[in-house]
């Protein structure tokens, strides 16, 4: 709890609140709270458990950095303190904020590296789509189908304005990230890899912040029953939330199809943006 960590503070005088020195900043429904969970497996990582809108709601950025600092967990001087807030990636006025801050240098980490988490764009729109299903549900409110979401009423068409296709048009938003940061201070995980290899995709991360590899396979079992790794350490066993993997509404294949159609030149220009490819169908 919290009050044995502020005790912990008090009597460790090693332990101190330090600003992040990386963020991930999103995709929304990408699996960003499973890579902050299984990245927080390295012991030199330390994390916020909530999700902050620092740099993306004004009331928060306006408290200032100090307000940032203290929101974060007690760390060691060499452990790396992360943040995700997912909302970050598709806010356009983040990226230039992130870009004038400064992480302390110190540790093993001398700048701020973001790292995003990217997943099919229509796969994401559906995950998207089944949130807000549920949290209607829960208020016990219907929720239209899919494609009244989707397709404009007047026109029929796609409606790009509609957020959960705006939020998965990532070549837009990462245009305005590259404008602002380096292209190597960025590191994209492969969201749908996440789910099959998590390993493999947590061993690319641990390089790209100079981190020891500690991340083993013995971090991670399959869960049938919830179709998902789940993750272990020497302290406990555990998997994401239910509200993590969730089934998706089956789309007719018109829609669907519609949909890969809409995404194929944005992903290819993002594509050409991060100067590598995603196996997306
Ligand atoms: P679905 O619920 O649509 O399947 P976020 O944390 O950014 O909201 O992302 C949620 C997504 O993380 C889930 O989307 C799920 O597919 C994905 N995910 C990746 N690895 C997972 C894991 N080990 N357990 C549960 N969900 C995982």
């Amino acid at each position: 709890g919290s009050r044995r960590r502020r005790k912990r503070l008090q009597d460790d005088p090693s332990l101190s609140r330090r600003l992040p020195q990386t963020i991930i900043i999103g995709v929304r429904k990408g699996g960003t709270r499973a890579l902050l969970e299984m990245l927080s497996l390295n012991p030199a990582v330390v994390t916020a458990e909530t999700e902050l809108h620092f740099f993306n709601r004004d009331e928060n950025f306006a408290r200032g950095l100090e307000w940032y600092r203290q929101q974060m967990p007690p760390s060691r001087p060499d452990q790396v303190t992360v943040e995700k807030t997912p909302a970050y990636f598709t806010a356009p006025q983040v990226a230039a904020r992130m870009a004038g801050y400064h992480a302390p240098s110190g540790g093993n980490v001398s700048a701020l590296r973001l790292l995003l988490i990217l997943r099919d764009p229509v796969e994401r729109i559906l995950s998207d789509y089944t949130q807000v299903f549920y949290n209607r549900a829960e208020r016990g409110r219907e929720c239209p189908p899919l494609r009244d979401f989707l397709l404009s009423r007047s026109t029929g068409r796609l409606r790009p304005d509609y957020k959960a296709v705006n939020r998965s048009l990532y070549a837009d938003h990462m245009e305005n990230w590259l404008r602002h940061f380096p292209r190597e201070r960025l590191h994209v995980v492969d969201g749908d890899r996440l789910i099959r290899e998590p390993l493999a995709e947590l061993g690319r991360v641990e390089r790209f912040l100079g981190l020891e590899p500690r991340i083993s396979a013995g971090n991670f079992y399959f869960n049938a029953t919830r179709g998902f790794f789940c993750l272990r350490d020497a302290r406990r066993r555990r998997c994401l939330d239910d509200s993590k993997g969730r089934p998706h509404p089956r789309v007719d294949g018109a829609l669907l199809e519609r949909l890969r159609r809409f995404f194929r030149e944005p992903n290819r220009r993002l594509f050409r943006l991060l100067g590598r490819t995603f196996d997306w169908p």
